[in-house]
């Protein structure tokens, strides 16, 4: 049995179903709904949306995956921005591959967002912004003096230097996450409700879910 009510057919009226949300048979509400999850994901600690996976290419053509803070999101330039370190692998695979994608699961409110994304280092004002908005603790960080990844024989030989790395700066990138396709999915005991919405060709479908 599972715990979700993916499995569950739309006939099954759940006794248990919380209220369903106003833009549930909405194409361009559950757009708007998407977006102000991502927004909130930004500013909610507590929010699932807070630490979505982002998924690139590695060298050898296999997919890798990992978390991050979800750390800035602009609806309307439809861009979500995170932080990482510049020596890390994942910059790496995106200077080969800008293509990525993000997912985003909500269990409490039952919706997934699945992000087809352009990366983009960020640079100038924009650099500098978000580098002035890092905490001391979060700025530790990109201190350490070896590469993130590189194999070590001992955790204890892992050095941080702050005056080697100007505080962690020279180590630091924010990355913006151009949103090119947001696909929604709705579970809802009712009937799931699964949508496209494609920014690039400005067009938006419902789906099969
Ligand atoms: C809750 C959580 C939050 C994380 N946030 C970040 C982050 O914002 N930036 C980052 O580079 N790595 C973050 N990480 C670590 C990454 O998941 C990953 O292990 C690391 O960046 C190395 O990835 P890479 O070798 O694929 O580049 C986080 C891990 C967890 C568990």
């Amino acid at each position: 049995m599972s715990n979700t009510e993916f499995d569950r057919k739309p006939s099954d009226k759940a006794k248990t179903g919380a209220p369903l949300l106003a833009c549930y048979d909405d194409l361009e509400a559950s757009c708007a709904y998407g977006w102000s999850m991502l927004a909130r994901g930004v500013k909610d600690r507590k929010s699932a949306f807070h630490t979505p996976s982002i998924a690139t290419i590695a060298a050898n053509g296999s997919p890798t995956m990992r978390t991050v803070v979800l750390r800035g999101c602009e609806t309307d330039a439809k861009t979500l921005r995170f932080h990482t370190d510049r020596r890390s692998g994942k910059i790496a695979e995106l200077q080969k591959n800008p293509l990525a994608a993000m997912h985003f699961y909500d269990a409490g409110a039952k919706i997934q967002l699945r992000l087809a994304v352009r990366l983009e280092m960020l640079s100038g004002d924009a650099f500098d912004a978000a580098w002035e908005a890092t905490r001391p603790m979060s700025r530790e960080c990109y201190q350490v003096t070896q590469s993130p990844g590189s194999v070590i024989e001992n955790p204890a030989q892992v050095q941080f230097d702050a005056a080697a790395s100007q505080d962690g700066e020279m180590h630091f990138v924010p990355v913006a996450a151009h949103v090119l396709r947001m696909e929604w999915l709705y579970l809802a005991a009712r009937g799931h409700r699964r949508a496209m919405f494609d920014f690039e060709n400005g067009t938006q479908n419902w789906l099969v879910p």
